[in-house]
């Protein structure tokens, strides 16, 4: 096992993911190449649906930031699995309906939702909008009136927390593009808004303070402080807020240095604090949401690599260079994101070298990691990172027109494509 059990070596000393060869992976559909283990992705959603309804009640709902991983088979096992999903725009919108994603299961989230958004969510029976602000308010209870419907909603508040996370990826904050903060009065003026506006009914309130957070302690002091807003709408308004989405963030193991996180037992401390909370501040439990990504679907992927050129730099640095980079995991030269890196045909020798990985892009930030310990690499050797299951694919670009590479997915000793390769055809296909 290597960080995961769906990782693994073989007798041949190949890296395997969900008991599959890499190498012989890598010769089927070429490299760069996305491997999802299926049974990982459904155990985590079930973690979360089974602890959310035993400590939160029946009536929880886990669901899938898609952001993290989108495409339209991820909606399939999302729909089987029970799950709810989080879409932040129209394309996001478009993959779920396309896929059958049952529409009044979908949260649609964003700062900044277009009219057509806005419009095409309506037209497609999207269950629930997060409203952001209070433009967005106007524009969603405008449309609706003119639909002739009563738009369920959820407020975005800003909870004004700092996760200890990296600062790009903290969304909780007072200044922050997203949300309603509620030390500034903005939170309880869009409360009151909501409450008085026509064709769309409050059912609730929603914070997500950021990502790749491992303490419970954030999340415990967003609950306090939602809960506690909670009781000053009761007070204020006589308005009952009956839902409360918590958000998305737990932490993920990406390296032997990070903590592993028991998931169960996260939602269990995060719930016995909000039901204490719900008590002190005299209000009833509200229907509780959460809204994993990177937790449900990271832990699932491997990306293989072919190497090419080793580059030793006496006295400064190694580089193995890959064919692929940034455009397909631009994580380490967004946020320097640290990750498992070993050569999938011979895995089980010592991890005794350090090399920079990079990636094929005319750009000296196009990076995978550097001083990784790695096995010693040769060109043809294949390169696998681990753990690439979130904000990887979703993330991914043509840059320097290189195509995305396909999804394999693998279930039960079986591979399967989900999103074939990008072609050069694909790429011009825009082009006039
Ligand atoms: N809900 C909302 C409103 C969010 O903005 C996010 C993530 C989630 C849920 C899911 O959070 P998670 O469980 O995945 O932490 N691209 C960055 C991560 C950006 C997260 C954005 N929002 C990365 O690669 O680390």
């Amino acid at each position: 096992m290597i960080l995961y059990k769906h990782f693994d070596t073989n007798d041949r000393g190949h890296l395997t993911v969900g008991g599959l060869d890499t190498v012989e992976l890598a010769k089927k559909y070429g490299t760069p190449l996305y491997l999802l283990d299926e049974a990982c992705i459904r155990e985590q959603c079930r973690t979360y649906i089974n602890s959310a309804r035993k400590y939160f009640g029946e009536d929880a709902l886990p669901l899938y930031a898609s952001k993290a991983l989108c495409f339209s088979e991820i909606y399939r096992i999302a729909a089987q699995e029970g799950m709810g999903v989080d879409c932040v725009s129209g394309g996001e919108l478009y993959t779920a309906k396309k896929a059958g994603f049952p529409a009044e299961r979908i949260y649609f989230h964003g700062n900044n939702k277009t009219d057509k958004d806005i419009s095409d969510a309506m037209d497609m029976g999207v269950g629930t909008f997060v409203v952001d602000n209070e433009e967005e308010l106007s524009a969603v209870s405008a449309m609706a009136q003119d639909r002739g419907i009563t738009q369920r909603i959820l407020l975005r508040i800003t909870p004004g927390i700092d996760p200890h996370t990296h600062k790009a990826i903290v969304t909780g904050n007072v200044d922050s593009k997203f949300g309603n903060a509620i030390v500034t009065g903005q939170a309880m003026s869009i409360v009151k808004k909501a409450i008085a506006t026509n064709g769309v009914c409050l059912v609730g309130l929603h914070c997500h303070i950021g990502s790749q957070i491992f303490d419970v302690e954030p999340f415990s002091d967003a609950a306090r402080i939602m809960t506690q807003f909670i009781a000053r709408i009761k007070d204020e308004c006589g308005y009952e807020i009956s839902e409360l989405n918590l958000g998305g963030g737990l932490g993920v193991k990406y390296t032997k240095y990070d903590r592993e996180v028991d998931y169960a037992q996260a939602i269990k401390d995060i719930s016995e604090i909000v039901h204490g909370l719900c008590r002190e501040n005299n209000i009833k439990m509200p229907r509780i949401i959460l809204e994993p990504g990177r937790s449900l679907v990271a832990a699932s992927g491997a990306t293989l690599y072919t190497v090419g050129s080793v580059k030793e730099i006496p006295e400064f640095r190694n580089y193995i260079s890959v064919d692929g980079g940034m455009p397909d995991n631009p994580r380490y030269a967004l946020y320097q994101s640290q990750y498992t890196a070993l050569i999938a045909n011979r895995a089980n020798e010592p991890a005794d070298y350090r090399a920079t990985i990079a990636g094929r892009c005319c750009e000296s930030g196009d990076l995978l990691g550097e001083n990784m310990e790695i096995q010693r690499a040769e060109r043809g050797d294949i390169l696998a990172v681990l753990v690439t299951g979130a904000y990887n694919y979703s993330m991914a670009s043509n840059y320097n027109r290189l195509p995305r590479p396909p999804v394999v997915m693998i279930k039960d000793g079986a591979d399967r494509l989900v999103v074939r390769r990008e072609t050069y055809e694909d790429i011009v296909r825009n082009d006039i």
